[in-house]
């Protein structure tokens, strides 16, 4: 029987018999995994951490900035930002297949990673935010042939490369845990509380080809409807909630005019573990609301549509 707090000390005491006076690098991806294991190794070792964190310009509206400003702000956590989104979109642009949009944002993602950590002189660990769960999957995995719905991409592979040992202080904990884990090292409710947010980000809510421009259309769509989500306090009861631009133009009126503009899907869905989902009920009072502010605010999108599809047979994103 243990408490987080009695977890937190012995977690740092692991890991400064680990690291010595070695030098480790972690990448924050913007999520609760990654951030807790920062924040918690920093509390270990201080500066012999350094965070990098790769922009592929795929993210929410505001997310890189909250993130930057609570790693350099707030904790004091010495943070390497690198704008890598003309990478990431040049190639992204034009491509249509899910997986391989996967695929290119996980390698350009490993390269810019490595390039960085290479000009900050290298390190000799790596850390990451593995959890129990992926430490079970990833056993899992090599025990026979498995089908890829989706390939989730990690920077597997780049300690071998780069010569590092792993830093995994959340390796023995679950999901709720590390929520908790969290709250202990003082980071933000409204930040642990996040719904989960995929690697490849906005690429895979932005069927078919992507351009900065359906990225921005998408990003301000997405904040109204999570605005919206919060105001009428349903964020919680929610797994996760998301706008996605479809690659679709249909007509409409506005004025006296014309207009042909994209559609914007809305998906919100509960689930215990991302595994299956439902849909969320809303009433259709909502629905109308967000709707309405999302036609009236973002230019580019004229028409809004909510998708009622489980998991099993959907899955939760588009792609
Ligand atoms: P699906 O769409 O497979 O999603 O029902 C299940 C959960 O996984 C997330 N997801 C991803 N996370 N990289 C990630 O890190 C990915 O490529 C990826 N694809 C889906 C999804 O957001 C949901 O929480």
């Amino acid at each position: 029987d243990w408490t987080m707090a009695e977890y937190r000390q012995q977690a740092i005491q692991a890991i400064r018999d680990q690291v010595g006076d070695g030098k480790v690098i972690c990448g924050l991806s913007g999520g609760v995994d990654s951030s807790v294991a920062a924040v918690l190794i920093h509390e270990a070792i201080g500066d012999q951490l350094t965070c990098i964190y790769v922009d592929h310009g795929l993210m929410r509206l505001g997310e890189t900035e909250q993130v930057v400003s609570m790693f350099r702000d707030h904790y004091n956590i010495p943070l390497v930002h690198v704008d890598a989104s003309d990478l990431f979109i040049g190639q992204l642009e034009g491509e249509s297949d899910p997986e391989v949009k996967r695929k290119t944002i996980g390698k350009l993602f490993i390269e810019v990673f490595e390039e960085e950590a290479k000009k900050l002189g290298g390190a000799d660990f790596l850390a990451q935010g593995t959890l129990y769960p992926d430490v079970i999957e990833s056993v899992s995995f090599t025990g026979g042939p498995s089908v890829t719905i989706k390939s989730h991409h990690n920077v597997g592979g780049l300690p071998e490369r780069m010569n590092m040992q792993l830093v995994e202080p959340l390796r023995e904990l679950f999901k709720d845990e590390v929520r908790d884990l969290g709250r202990e090292l003082g980071l933000p409710d409204s930040f642990i509380g996040r719904h989960p947010f995929p690697g490849p980000g906005l690429a895979i809510r932005c069927p078919g080809g992507i351009t900065r421009e359906k990225l921005d259309i998408l990003r301000q769509a997405d904040a109204i409807y999570l605005d919206e989500i919060r105001k009428a306090g349903l964020y919680d009861a929610i797994w996760q909630a998301f706008a996605v631009l479809l690659p679709v133009q249909t007509v409409g009126v506005m004025g006296d005019g014309r207009t042909y503009e994209f559609v914007c899907a809305l998906r919100a869905v509960t689930s215990v573990d991302g595994m299956t989902a439902d849909f969320y009920h809303y009433d259709m009072e909502f629905l109308g609301r967000a709707a309405t502010r999302i036609i009236n605010e973002v230019r580019g999108i004229n028409r809004v549509v909510y998708d009622v599809t489980s998991k099993p047979p959907g899955t939760i994103e588009w792609e």
